[in-house]
């Protein structure tokens, strides 16, 4: 039977040294949680990084043989690895690249031997496992050099790629010194995808204007082959955090919050401690709407949860700390004995008290800088059962393609932002209900099982007109 071998860097469950031995947990991040709940069909298997650093072959066994159960087969980084494959070449080459923070970019040619080398790794991992007919799906910028290492080996495959992050334009693209090599390493795969049609004209510019190659209506001619290139605005398990809303573990959650909080209006954010996640723009934002609108002392709240993200990587430690003293600023200006207008949490949460929270939230802030997707927007609207709630989204994430019903805010106004926390806030609940019903319609049809299915029905088409090609 053809199966399909997903490969990411992240595999969607991270192994954790306790004092009791090895933990399993739930990955963050989109890919993960986005793919976490589909893959497991027939003998699909996963190929990925389990987070940790293993030393000994004995830990390495029982982790290969524990996920095994699970359909997962781990590809193990070495110390040097973890430091200039991922904390060096993708997160501080290529995220702040693909983000529009080029200024952050290091260019490092021992980062970029060491992605060389673990793209290989990972090649010789899908090597063993893969049969003629199997489908392989590589997805995001930690392995863009993969596709074309497994096309070498098996030039027939069926290939696909999916980018989570946005494609820069080619202007910030071209700042790259391996940017001809990157798209080469794209190139290998038969369907490209993106989130956004932005991102895949900005992917065909730069396949056209430095690898010089013809493109048209989403096609690209290598001379052997036709590649298609599009976009597949990824969605969520709809199902899952709707029926999750309703489920009784959260509703205890939501009792507990409720008692907590009393009459409080709750203004949600969720995001991994991330640059391209606007934070600091979001507190600022927040507290300048708390110094402007003195009626809403004592009655609002923002719930912020920040979840530990490559916190070994210089620009994440800074952030940190960035954070840190606004949110100390904000609360002892703003503090009365009975009210804290910043509830700040540095940790991950279990599903359930995600649940919760987006259930209780009476806004949910999203104010991206830049972001691939942006997938806490679309749980948060799946999880208001009762359709009363406003979303403030950033024109940045990709997901505001989708959703023209959220308050749409530039993160780089801040007085637009403070005026749409306002107007959030003031919004009539029929208003509320209407723009949630339209978003809920969107965000349940085009959700993850659709997002899968056109995808691969994609691939199979551009394989079939390759062929009739040939
Ligand atoms: N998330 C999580 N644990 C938390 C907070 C968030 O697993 O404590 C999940 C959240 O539910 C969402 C993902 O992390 O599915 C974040 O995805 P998003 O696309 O919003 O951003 P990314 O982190 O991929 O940039
Ligand atoms: C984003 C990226 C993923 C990545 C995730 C978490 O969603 O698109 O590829 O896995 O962030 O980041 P991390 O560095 O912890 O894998």
């Amino acid at each position: 039977m053809p199966k399909t071998i997903i490969i990411s860097n992240r595999l969607p469950i991270k192994v954790q040294r306790t004092e009791e031995g090895l933990a399993y947990e739930s990955s963050e991040g989109g890919l993960a949680t986005g793919l976490g709940s589909i893959y497991k069909q027939g003998d699909n298997v996963w190929i990925g990084w389990p987070g940790t650093y293993f030393e000994e072959d004995s830990e390495k066994k029982q982790v290969r043989q524990d996920l095994h159960q699970q359909s997962m087969h781990p590809v193990y980084l070495t110390e040097g690895e973890i430091r200039d494959f991922y904390e060096g070449f993708s997160n501080e080459t290529l995220w702040p690249t693909f983000h529009y923070f080029s200024q952050y970019a290091v260019y490092e040619d021992t980062y970029w031997e060491a992605y060389q080398r673990v793209n290989q790794k990972f090649c010789e991992a899908v090597m063993e496992l893969a049969s003629a007919g199997d489908t392989i799906w590589v997805h995001d910028y930690q392995l863009l050099l993969l596709p074309a290492m497994l096309r070498e080996q098996m030039p027939e495959s069926t290939i696909g790629f999916f980018q989570h992050i946005p494609f820069p334009s080619f202007e910030v693209f071209r700042l790259l010194p391996w940017r001809e090599q990157l798209l080469q390493g794209m190139l290998g795969a038969d369907l490209i995808g993106f989130h956004t049609y932005d991102d895949a004209r900005h992917f065909l510019s730069s396949v056209s204007r430095i690898v010089g190659l013809n493109t048209s209506q989403g096609l690209i001619d290598n001379g052997f082959r036709n590649i298609m290139v599009d976009a597949f605005p990824m969605g969520i398990d709809y199902d899952k955090y709707a029926s999750l809303a309703t489920s009784e573990e959260t509703h205890a959650k939501i009792a507990e919050y409720r008692e907590a909080l009393q009459e409080q209006r709750i203004i949600l954010s969720i995001d991994r401690l991330d640059y391209s996640k606007g934070i600091p723009q979001r507190l600022q934002a927040f507290e300048l709407f708390l110094k402007e609108n003195p009626d809403f002392h004592g009655k609002v709240t923002l719930s912020m949860l920040v979840v530990p993200s490559r916190d070994q990587v210089e620009m994440y430690k800074q952030l940190k700390e960035t954070i840190d003293e606004l949110v100390g600023r904000i609360n002892s200006s703003y503090r009365t004995i009975t009210w804290t207008p910043i509830q700040y949490f540095y940790r991950s949460f279990p599903i359930e008290e995600l649940s919760a929270l987006y259930s209780v939230a009476d806004i949910a802030l999203v104010t991206p800088m830049r972001d691939g997707m942006n997938l806490v927007c679309k749980e948060y609207i799946a999880s208001k059962v009762d359709r009363k709630g406003v979303l403030i989204l950033s024109e940045m994430a990709g997901a505001s393609r989708e959703l023209a019903d959220a308050l749409l805010i530039n993160p780089n106004d801040l007085g637009q932002m403070v005026r749409t926390i306002r107007e959030a806030l003031l919004m009539p609940e029929e208003e509320q209900i209407t723009r949630m019903e339209h978003m809920q319609e969107i965000v349940q049809r085009y959700n993850i099982h659709h997002w899968v299915s056109i995808f691969m029905n994609r691939l199979e088409y551009i394989k079939e007109k390759q062929k009739a090609m040939a």
